[in-house]
């Protein structure tokens, strides 16, 4: 079994430093906040993904990993993998900063042993492999890619059960020795060069931007010529070259990733003198879905937004997370602000940050009390089994946008009097 480190305890750190634990590894993850560190070691999920916690409370006990805020026990530990997992946030042009993934290489540069692997998770833009290099500056350590696919929410099933593990390396050897490391999960592993790598994890996260995009301008298409977006989804994903996956229509595609990625993509093609214009194409598209929910809700409220109190259900940028970060509702919920309503918002799990200007309650039926118009930008399963008599009855206006598709429409119907939802 392998000794392996893990710098950076994010949504990626964290599923890689237990996912490697339960592979049977001995695992030690460091992050900059002893705050964080001190929430880990106690087995507590400083995130809300399923299953984490109880595989953090076993992991404990049979001692595979342990978590650090100081590089000093990371270079006591004698690791032969690092693993960076630190954030690449955007910069102002797009383009992804890679001042922690270099700060990080440049700590590592002088605790890692000789023929250790310095592994890059961090999404980073092609060439950052042979940046990583050189701030390693050491010619016994070797540098391989081996993005993530994780989705927020299912990060630890899918860590075990990827569709494939893509591993980029100058060589064979090095290749060989990263995809050992994932020797009992039986999906397709492929050796790549490094730049491969990092290409292949920005292409399927820009792809799959541009297919929602395309399913989401369809989905408007068929609010206009009254054809049924189901339908149109079903037909569509039957075709066994496209496939009926990730095609659900929704108000835009946010979080922390879809966004930063396609905009760093472009950004890098244009250091190349590339267009990209499909992805372009994609990044407007999803900014003209973002429009249309807010025009609808403005219709639904009589033509104005001033003036006008809005209750939202979700914030987190999809369900099953607490991640707000380019959330699909914040931003709409932004938009309604500065237009000049009140809004008042619900979300099972997530948080928005105090000064963020509206209110947030501790249920559903509260954050519907005496709105104007109710919309529904967060497809929590539960929004599902809220009453709508009971939330119709206690509305100003009965008027509902669900722009998740997630309420059961022929109840929601007969409930209010106005009932629209994205894709008609
Ligand atoms: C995404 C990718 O799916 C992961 O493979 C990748 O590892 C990750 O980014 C990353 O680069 O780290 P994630 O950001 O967790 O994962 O979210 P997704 O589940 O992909 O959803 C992204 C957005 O698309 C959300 O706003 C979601 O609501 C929206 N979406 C997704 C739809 O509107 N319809 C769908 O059918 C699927």
């Amino acid at each position: 079994m392998a000794k392996i480190a893990v710098i950076g305890l994010g949504y990626v750190g964290i599923t890689t430093a237990v996912g490697m634990g339960r592979l049977g590894h001995d695992v030690i993850g460091y992050d900059i906040s002893s705050d964080r560190v001190m929430v880990l070691s106690e087995a507590k999920a400083p995130i809300h993904e399923d299953g984490l916690e109880e595989a953090l409370g076993s992991l404990k006990q049979s001692g595979k990993v342990s978590f650090t805020h100081t590089y000093q026990e990371v270079s006591d530990f004698k690791a032969d993998y690092f693993f960076i997992c630190v954030p690449t946030p955007q910069d102002a042009s797009g383009a992804a900063n890679l001042t922690f993934v270099l700060a990080a290489a440049k700590e590592l540069s002088q605790i890692a042993p000789a023929d250790a692997i310095v592994v890059l998770k961090s999404t980073v833009p092609v060439g950052s492999g042979e940046r990583v290099k050189q701030a390693l500056s050491r010619s016994d350590l070797h540098v391989a890619s081996n993005p993530e696919f994780l989705r927020e929410g299912s990060a630890l099933h899918d860590f075990m059960k990827p569709d494939r593990i893509i591993v980029g390396a100058a060589s064979e050897q090095v290749s060989t020795r990263v995809l050992e490391l994932y020797g009992d999960i039986s999906s397709r592993k492929i050796a790549t060069s490094v730049e491969s790598a990092e290409l292949i994890k920005y292409s399927t996260n820009a792809y799959l931007a541009m297919r929602l995009s395309f399913v989401n301008d369809l989905a408007a298409l068929c609010e206009k010529v009254g054809a049924s977006v189901d339908d149109l989804v079903d037909g569509l994903g039957s075709d066994s070259r496209i496939g009926p996956s990730f095609l659900s229509p929704g108000p835009g595609w946010g979080g922390s990733c879809f966004p930063k990625d396609t905009r760093a993509l472009v950004s890098v093609a244009s250091d190349f003198g590339l267009d990209l214009p499909l992805i372009d194409a994609a990044l407007e598209s999803n900014e003209a879905s973002l429009s249309r929910v807010v025009e609808n809700i403005k219709e639904l409220a009589g033509g104005s937004l001033e003036g006008k109190v809005i209750g939202v259900w979700g914030l987190a940028f999809k369900a099953n997370t607490d991640d707000i970060r380019e959330s699909p509702a914040m931003n709409i919920v932004a938009r309604l602000l500065a237009r000049g309503s009140e809004v008042i918002a619900f979300d099972p799990v997530a948080l928005a940050p105090k000064a963020s200007g509206f209110s947030q309650v501790q249920n559903a039926e509260l954050a519907a009390a005496g709105v104007d118009v109710l919309a529904v930008l967060t497809e929590w399963p539960e929004f599902a089994q809220v009453d709508p008599i009971k939330v119709s009855e206690s509305m100003k206006s009965k008027a509902v946008m669900d722009a998740r598709r997630v309420l059961p429409v022929d109840a929601w119907r007969s409930a209010v009097d106005n009932f629209r939802v994205l894709g008609g």
